[in-house]
């Protein structure tokens, strides 16, 4: 039997709804604080990403999914949003707009992961991004966005880690002291922190193994060494959240897996969660769409994985209403009626009823008893005998209660119920 790739799931019609429900408020998120909607291409040139998301990432050494194409490109399935919307951005100049173009999304991203719960190969983001405004405001905007759809979704009890990291001026100067700092623990690190001590050692920060907790505990801060115009925005940051009751918890140990970021960085995590939780995450930007051989344009964003947030809305058994649910079902008994039936069900849908044919050549009462274990509310129901009268019977199945009405004016009566 095939099998759904490794890391990858089939999302069941029966989970529609929540998917649905989640999308629903994001988007009224998302246009509440006036972002429109952008679709990228599912695959992208892979310098993208290499140069966008970063050489020493684990997305980028580990997890992307690329192919070269007949053309002998070498193209990738997008691992994530970002570097794709700063794309989009440049090349159809969108920095000639007004700034800053504020953009949403709602896209697959695939990174070869080792697939656990929460964690998948194939997984869904909704994303945004506001791009060209390096003010505070806007990473309080940012945020509150996520926060506010937290909100709405009833997430219960999420927590919003912050931290800044800085940007070129102040980072050289910390990563400086940070290695100066594991300089003599280096043989003590677990062998991926060897590793990032020599390519990327701000993600020592980010090291979740038990071995390396206690040498992070002491390690010098982003935040005690940011520059002048960088403690000044993050202090700006955190103050507009303040501002609008936005409950933050600084962590001075988030600095998270892409290379891109400068100052604001930011995650929500669900309540007792593992370390791998994040229901979203994101942050500044300000030097990708330059690195992405634009002009200097500052930017900052977040996506929250969708199998993250629709884990929860099931978790905390939200009423989700089902959208549109089947009202009617059309019993016809007889060949010669099926053309009525069809007719019939036609006119309903045109009325804006959703409605289905029962299984043809079946007894009425099996037919019956289809519309019940679908718990459909009202039977239309036509044999030979109503035909000769131009007449059909329906049915209202919770209270077992008919009536017999005229043909033509079925589709007009299921309307009104
Ligand atoms: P990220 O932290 O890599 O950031 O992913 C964002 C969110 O996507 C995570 O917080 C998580 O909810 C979900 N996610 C990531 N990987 C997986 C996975 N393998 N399985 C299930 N869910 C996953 C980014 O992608 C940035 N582009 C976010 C951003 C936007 N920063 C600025 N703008």
């Amino acid at each position: 039997m095939y099998r759904a790739p490794r890391g990858t799931s089939d999302i069941l019609p029966a989970d529609q709804k929540y998917w649905h429900y989640v999308e629903a408020k994001a988007k009224s998120a998302a246009q509440h604080f006036g972002y429109s909607r952008l679709e990228t291409p599912i695959f992208e040139n892979t310098r993208l990403f290499t140069r966008g998301v970063g050489q020493g990432t684990d997305i980028v050494e580990k997890e992307m999914y690329s192919f070269q194409d007949r053309g002998g490109d070498s193209m990738t399935l997008r691992p994530e949003g970002t570097a794709p919307a700063c794309r989009a951005y440049l090349e159809h100049g969108m920095h000639n707009l007004p700034q800053p173009v504020r953009l949403f999304y709602f896209s697959p991203a695939f990174r070869y992961e080792r697939p656990q719960a929460g964690r998948y190969r194939q997984h869904h983001q909704f994303g945004i991004e506001a791009l060209g405004d390096s003010d505070p405001s806007v990473d309080s905007e940012v945020i509150e966005l996520a926060w506010r759809l937290m909100e709405n979704l009833g997430v219960k009890s999420p927590t919003l880690m912050i931290n800044s990291i800085g940007d070129a001026n102040c980072r050289p100067l910390y990563l400086e002291s940070l290695k100066n700092y594991y300089s003599p623990l280096v043989p003590n690190l677990c062998q991926d922190c060897k590793q990032r001590y020599e390519n990327n050692p701000l993600r020592l920060l980010d090291c979740k193994k038990d071995s390396c907790l206690n040498f992070k505990q002491n390690a010098p801060r982003t935040v005690d060494q940011l520059c002048n115009d960088c403690e000044k925005h993050w202090q700006s940051v955190l103050t507009y959240l303040e501002t609008i009751d936005v409950p933050y918890l600084i962590n001075h140990e988030l600095v998270r897996g892409l290379d891109y970021y400068t100052r604001t960085v930011f995650e929500i995590h669900p309540e007792k969660e593992g370390s791998q939780s994040a229901l979203l995450a994101g942050g500044r930007y300000d030097g990708l769409i330059q690195e992405l051989d634009g002009p200097p344009t500052p930017g900052i964003g977040f996506a929250a994985g969708m199998e993250r947030l629709v884990l929860s809305v099931k978790r905390q058994n939200t009423e989700v209403a089902e959208e549109k649910p089947v009202k009617v079902a059309i019993v016809h008994i007889g060949e010669t009626v099926t053309q009525t039936a069809i007719h019939i069900a036609s006119q309903i849908r045109q009325f804006g009823v959703p409605a289905i044919l029962a299984p043809a050549g079946r007894s009425m009462r099996s037919q019956l008893r289809y519309v019940n274990s679908l718990g459909i509310p009202y039977a239309v129901i036509i044999g030979q005998d109503e035909l000769d009268k131009g007449s059909a019977i329906v049915r209202d199945m919770a209270k077992a209660e008919q009536m017999e009405i005229l043909i033509g004016e079925v589709a007009n009566h299921i309307a009104t119920y």
